[in-house]
């Protein structure tokens, strides 16, 4: 069984994948979408999503990490996706998901998935450009604004060369929408003998196992739940206890931390802003830390706030036995 961190952009940057796959349980992480138009990228631009592939395109803890693009010319396509596998890239992963109105009406993400034809185009052209012993995967969701045209789909992704499919069981109308329809992923994963990985809504154990056996899939894909459960790939592969959030101080303190390294004071602030929002999700302490910080823009208050919320909450229980 394996699990995937998923792409996120504007959420899982280089620090996430590194802390992330630092805690366990995952075994493949993707890029944040690289954006290709009409041009050869600059080496610059792939060491930016990518730095990994100063690491040959592992994290610090061994994770393998596949480049992410995202684009419709044939050529340029393959051009980039040739230039991030000589780079060292460990794969390249195709995104026919994206829903942003910019993108789509340029011709990408989501907008290809009204006619399958494109997908296999874009699929082989990459496959082509792309030395055989690395994979080229396919992230796709149901289709654009119905569901009719899943099989097609995932033929596309097969016939082109894709190594594995990700379904993020959702059409672009339905943006994130719940429920994620993961019944629709056996139905292309029927069409199909590669791989196909089920992503959407996986944020407890328990939706994990009725997601594998909904879509018949044993491999996942983790986005916001990790997010905000950040040892929920160990927790389903090794079982036990979810941890409490008291157990997270050393996580939020790297995750600043690296952060500000990775960018700036201004970029860590807006980040543990968002990390603690999407735990919160988990966590009733994430969203009292989020509500303590929410309004500070310096660096050095946030920290402060982070470290005191955490101090406290140990020397209470302390003072409740003493009492
Ligand atoms: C903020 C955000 C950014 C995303 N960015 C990307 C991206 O760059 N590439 C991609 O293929 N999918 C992207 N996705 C989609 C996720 O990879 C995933 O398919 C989706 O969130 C459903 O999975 P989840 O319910 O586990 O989060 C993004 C999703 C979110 C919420």
């Amino acid at each position: 069984m394996k699990i995937l961190l998923a792409p996120m952009e504007g959420v899982v940057d280089p620090v996430v994948r590194d802390l992330f796959t630092r805690i366990g349980g995952i075994d493949y992480c993707v890029t944040e979408f690289v954006r290709v138009t009409s041009t050869l990228l600059p080496k610059k631009v792939f060491y930016k999503y990518c730095p990994e592939l100063h690491n040959k395109s592992h994290t610090s803890s061994g994770v393998p990490v596949f480049v992410q693009l995202l684009g419709s010319d044939l050529i340029t396509m393959g051009e980039n996706a040739h230039k991030a596998a000589e780079l060292g890239a460990y794969g390249i992963d195709l995104n026919f998901g994206c829903p942003a109105k910019t993108v789509n009406r340029h011709d990408g993400g989501a907008a290809l998935l009204k006619n399958p034809d494109r997908v296999f185009q874009i699929v082989s052209s990459v496959r082509r450009a792309v030395p055989q012993n690395k994979p080229v995967t396919v992230k796709v969701r149901l289709g654009y604004s119905d569901k009719t045209l899943t099989q097609e789909i995932a033929l596309a992704a097969q016939e082109g060369g894709g190594h594995w499919l990700t379904v993020h069981a959702r059409t672009k109308e339905e943006a994130y929408r719940p429920p994620a329809h993961w019944h629709y992923i056996k139905e292309m994963k029927d069409q199909v003998s590669i791989p196909v990985i089920a992503n959407g809504d996986i944020w407890t154990t328990t939706d994990h196992k009725r997601c594998q056996e909904v879509s018949e899939c044993e491999d996942t894909m983790l986005g916001r739940g990790l997010m905000a459960t950040p040892d929920l790939a160990l927790q389903i592969k090794k079982g036990g206890p979810a941890v409490e959030f008291q157990q997270w101080r050393t996580l939020l303190t790297n995750f600043m931390e690296e952060s500000r390294q990775y960018r700036n004071e201004t970029y860590a602030v807006q980040r543990t802003k968002q990390f603690t929002k999407l735990m919160a999700r988990t966590y009733d302490e994430s969203a009292q830390l989020f509500e303590a910080i929410k309004r500070e823009k310096q660096y050095e208050t946030i920290n402060n706030r982070v470290q005191d919320f955490f101090c406290k909450r140990e020397i209470l229980p302390r003072e409740e036995r003493i009492s």
